[in-house]
C-alpha cells in the first residue's frame, strides 16, 4: 500500500512522535510506502509531498513542533478543494491519507472521506477538546509547562505581596487552565465553561489576604469570560478571523483585581511556550500508540475513523462522533477547581 501522512492546525509537542510510530510501523510491519505532505491539507492541496522512511523519522520522538510543517486549512472550505483532493491522491496513487490534527483538521478529514478517499485521523491538540477521546496528543505536555509555570509563579509572588495572573491556552475550554490550575494550586481557576462573577472573585482574593496568605494564584484560560450576572464585562477585541487577542482577558482581569482589591496585581501571559518543546513520556507513549492504531486500521481498510483513547484501550471513533463538536471540562472536575 501506498500511504500519505499530513499533519494540521496548531502544532503540538507529539506530533513527530505519532508520525514516526506510522513511518515506522507502515515500513518494517506492513511494507508499505510512506509519503509525507508538508503544511498540512494546504500542501495537499498543491501536492507538495515528500517520500519518508525510517531514516527520515530517527531521532524525532524526543522533537517537539512538527517535521512536516503544518497550516489552518480545509479542503471542503475552498473551491474545488474536495475534487483537488481526490485529483491528488489518485496522482499519487495513496491507498489512504492518515491526518493529525485537531477539531478542524479532522472534520476536513470526514469531509475528504465522505468523497471516497479512505482517510484516518489521529486527534491532537493541547487544548484536549476533540470528543471521543479522553485524551489528545500534546494536552500533558502543556499542562506539564504551564504547571511549572505556576509552581514558579508562587515563589515571587509571595515574596512580592502580590496577586499573580497567569493566563493559559484554550479558547473554548478550560482544560490546561483547570488541570494546571488544580497541580499547580492556583487559588483562583477561570474557564470558558463556567463564567465568573469579577465581584466574587476579588472578595475571594480579599479574604484569603485578610485571613491566612499574602498572596494569591490565578489561572485564566484564554476564553474565560465574565456571568451575565457580574457587574464587570469585558472589553471584547478580536483578531481578523474574529479569535480573542491573547493576553487581552488577562490583563483586563488582572487590572481589575488591583483596582478592586487594593492588592498589587501582574500577569504572566505563557502563550506559545505551552506549545513548544520536547514532549512528555506520556505524550510519547499516547503518540505512538494512536500512530500505530491509525496505520493498523489503514492497513485493514478501515476509513472514516480516528483513533481514540477509551479508558485502557485505544479505539477508533467515527468521525461523525467528533465532527462539529468541543469537549468541555466536566463538571466534576470543575468543582474540584473551586474552593481548594
Ligand atoms: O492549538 C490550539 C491553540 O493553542 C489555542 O489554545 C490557541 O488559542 C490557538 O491555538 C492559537 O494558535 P494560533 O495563533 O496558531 O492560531
Amino acid at each position: 500500500m501506498r500511504i500519505g501522512i499530513l499533519t494540521g492546525g496548531g502544532d503540538c509537542p507529539g506530533l513527530n512522535a505519532a508520525i514516526r510510530a506510522v513511518v515506522k510501523r507502515g515500513g518494517s510491519e506492513h511494507g508499505h510506502s510512506m509519503v509525507g505532505f508538508r503544511n498540512g491539507w494546504r500542501g495537499f492541496l498543491d501536492g507538495n509531498s515528500i517520500p519518508l522512511d525510517r531514516n527520515d523519522v530517527r531521532g524525532s520522538l524526543v522533537q517537539g513542533g512538527t517535521m512536516l510543517g503544518t497550516a489552518r486549512c480545509h479542503p471542503h472550505k475552498e473551491k474545488g478543494g474536495l475534487e483537488r483532493v481526490q485529483e491528488v491522491a489518485e496522482a499519487e496513487k495513496l491507498d489512504a491519507i492518515i491526518c493529525i490534527g485537531g477539531d478542524g483538521t479532522l472534520k476536513a478529514a470526514s469531509k475528504v472521506g465522505e468523497t471516497g478517499v479512505p482517510v484516518i485521523g489521529i486527534p491532537k491538540t493541547i487544548d484536549n477538546d476533540v470528543v471521543g477521546t479522553d485524551v489528545s496528543i500534546g494536552f500533558d505536555t502543556a499542562v506539564s509547562i504551564a504547571t511549572e509555570a505556576i509552581d514558579r509563579l508562587h515563589s515571587t509572588a509571595e515574596s512580592h505581596n502580590r496577586v499573580m495572573v497567569v493566563e493559559l491556552m484554550g479558547r473554548h475550554c478550560g482544560w490546561i487552565a483547570v488541570a494546571a490550575g488544580i497541580a499547580g494550586g492556583a487559588d483562583i481557576i477561570l474557564a470558558p465553561e463556567e463564567p465568573f462573577d469579577m465581584e466574587r472573585v476579588a472578595r475571594r482574593i480579599s479574604h484569603r489576604h485578610r485571613s491566612q496568605e499574602n498572596f494569591s494564584i490565578v489561572a485564566v484560560a484564554e476564553g474565560a469570560r465574565p456571568s451575565e450576572e457580574s457587574d464587570w464585562s469585558l472589553d471584547e477585541t478580536t483578531d481578523a478571523n474574529g479569535n480573542p487577542i491573547a493576553g487581552e482577558i488577562g490583563q483586563q482581569v488582572t487590572r481589575e483585581i488591583q483596582s478592586r482589591t487594593g492588592y498589587e496585581a501582574r500577569l504572566t501571559v505563557l502563550g506559545y511556550v505551552q506549545r513548544g518543546g520536547t514532549p512528555t513520556a506520556t505524550d510519547r507513549l499516547l503518540a505512538t500508540r494512536l500512530g500505530v492504531a491509525a496505520i493498523d486500521a489503514a492497513t485493514e481498510g478501515v476509513t472514516q475513523k480516528f483513533a481514540a483513547v477509551r479508558g485502557e484501550h485505544i479505539v477508533m471513533e467515527d468521525f461523525s462522533v467528533m465532527a462539529g463538536k468541543t469537549k468541555f471540562v466536566p463538571a466534576e472536575l470543575l468543582d474540584a477547581a473551586r474552593g481548594l
